[in-house]
């Protein structure tokens, strides 16, 4: 594999289908950095929660727009465990931000244009040295249209449920599977028919559905897509 060669490589693709888990395997067998887009609205979310912005499911968005200059979101390497950490206005809020409450509020504030536009910006500039895996649902579409790879991926909602189910449960949390199940279903929809940026493969994508791989055998499957890009563009 080439020492200098680098590349971006964007992973698009439905809630809960394991495309983080792919983009930190990835991240760390290439020495990339790996960004965590949906954690950018996810924190804007949980400012919107805090500051009463978003109250029984409707978010005020004109107020919620006026604040995104004072909504700082920025990413720090922990060490220890080997992993990017997402702050919001200097505070560490990795594990509220996967809360279900954060869940349950984040696609309507991830349809808002402006909020799109600001989180775009943020990323794109994240990217600019390339060497960076991002996830997401814009990723190959809009934030790097040009990324020498982009993945689609996917899984069914049934599989997704469950990893999500077991992940929370883990984390001690009460979310029955059928909360989870329902909240995947209705991200799926509104992901997929927003205005703004919908979920959607690329034309130059590449399909990765991984309901029966492990994730050592979809990260052996990809990092042979890699290779085979980095041996073309020596
Ligand atoms: O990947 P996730 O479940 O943490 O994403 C949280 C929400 O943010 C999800 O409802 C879709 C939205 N999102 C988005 O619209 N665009 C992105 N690039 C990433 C996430």
């Amino acid at each position: 594999m080439s020492e200098n060669k680098k590349i971006t490589i964007a992973i698009d693709g439905h809630s809960s289908c394991g495309k983080s888990t792919v983009a930190k395997d990835l991240a760390k067998e290439l020495s990339y950095s790996y960004i965590d887009t949906g954690a950018m609205y996810r924190a804007v979310t949980l400012f919107g929660l805090r500051n009463g912005l978003i109250e029984n499911g409707k978010v005020d968005e004109q107020k919620l727009v006026n604040q995104l200059p004072n909504i700082i979101i920025r990413f720090q390497y922990n060490a220890e465990e080997k992993k990017n950490e997402t702050f919001l206005n200097g505070e560490r809020v990795e594990d509220e931000i996967r809360e279900l409450t954060v869940s349950n509020n984040v696609s309507p504030v991830a349809t808002i244009r402006e909020v799109r536009e600001a989180m775009v910006k943020l990323q794109q500039e994240m990217g600019r040295e390339k060497g960076i895996v991002m996830d997401g649902r814009d990723i190959g579409t809009v934030v790097f249209p040009d990324a020498e790879l982009k993945l689609f991926m996917t899984a069914s909602d049934q599989v997704r449920a469950q990893r999500r189910f077991d992940e929370l449960s883990g984390k001690g949390s009460d979310a029955t599977f059928e909360e989870v199940i329902q909240n995947i279903r209705e991200r799926d929809h509104i992901d997929s028919t927003r205005k703004e940026s919908p979920l959607r493969q690329a034309d130059d994508a590449v399909v990765l559905d991984n309901s029966n791989l492990t994730p050592d055998e979809q990260l052996t499957w990809v990092i042979e897509k890699v290779n085979k890009i980095l041996e073309q563009i020596q």
